[in-house]
């Protein structure tokens, strides 16, 4: 999986991550990374995965959905956002391919220290870690937070003292919907790029420009995370769907069309990564 991330940084596209926020989000997301010939990353976050049934029951359903498709591109399982050392050992045991353990809220020796355990513990399974400095603002999940620029010289201890696989330096980014526009630091990006070699991670990518988010490309970010920009086409067409016939009540009629929205938001995704056409 490290070399699928490793490829994307040295020919300059990301991978893109997103999020699953339900079932119906699973084949939708497989069926256009294969359409598209791309590799895909499958997020979930500790709450969704709590709020779908498991980390065992999530982790299946995909492999399964990945079988039953024949799907060909590669597919990474990711858990985004893993809060406690314990749920990224729990991802890693329930057959997840990568896990984020997000120790950005803790001091850095705390952060350096707990990232350790969870890489420690993932590459004896072969298991991605990602980690994070600084924070992601805005609201992921119901976790509010606000916009910290992540420090230089943290993400160098972080990266060198733990061995991590790839590194989420918050430079300005929000989860959720941006309040003006995204104001992302490009200059300290240049900086941590050039210092580490290390596939570098964005999230909050929902609503950043295609042309800023080209630019995090050639900046070294092989991985971009995406889940209001679908969440809201999702959203709108269930709307939609409802107001425009208000006798529909079975379930499967009423999702279907947000369903494709999905689809095709995610084939949109795909190529403002570029990742299209790659495998
Ligand atoms: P958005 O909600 O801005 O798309 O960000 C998703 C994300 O970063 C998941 O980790």
């Amino acid at each position: 999986m490290k070399s699928f991330i490793q490829q994307a940084k040295d020919e300059q596209y990301a991978i893109p991550q997103i999020n699953v926020n339900g079932l119906i989000w699973i084949e939708s997301i497989l069926q256009a990374a294969e359409d598209t010939r791309s590799p895909i990353i499958v997020g979930t976050t500790d709450k969704v995965i709590e709020f779908l049934g498991g980390y065992q029951f999530i982790c299946s359903v995909i492999k399964d959905k990945v079988k039953a498709m024949n799907i060909t591109v590669p597919v990474i399982i990711h858990l985004d956002h893993g809060l406690t050392v314990d749920n990224c050992k729990k991802a890693v045991d329930a057959g997840y391919d990568s896990v984020m353990f997000d120790g950005s809220k803790l001091p850095i020796e705390e952060n350096i220290k707990q990232t350790k355990e969870v890489v420690d513990y993932a590459h004896q399974h072969n298991v991605l870690v990602e980690g994070e400095i600084g924070a992601i603002g805005g609201n992921e999940d119901g976790v509010i937070g606000n916009v910290k620029y992540a420090d230089f010289n943290d993400c160098l201890r972080l990266a060198k003292e733990t061995q991590l696989d790839t590194l989420a330096p918050a430079l300005g980014s929000v989860h959720g919907k941006y309040q003006g526009e995204p104001n992302l630091g490009f200059a300290e990006m240049k900086e941590i790029q050039n210092a580490l070699d290390l596939p570098l991670v964005l999230h909050g990518a929902s609503g950043i420009s295609d042309e800023d988010l080209l630019k995090a490309i050639h900046l070294g970010h092989a991985k971009i995370n995406f889940n209001t920009e679908i969440n809201i086409a999702w959203s709108n067409q269930l709307r939609q769907t409802l107001n425009e016939d208000t006798s529909l009540f079975n379930p499967q009629q009423i999702l279907n069309p947000s369903k494709e929205i999905i689809k095709t938001t995610v084939k949109a995704i795909i190529h403002k990564c570029t990742s299209q056409n790659r495998v």
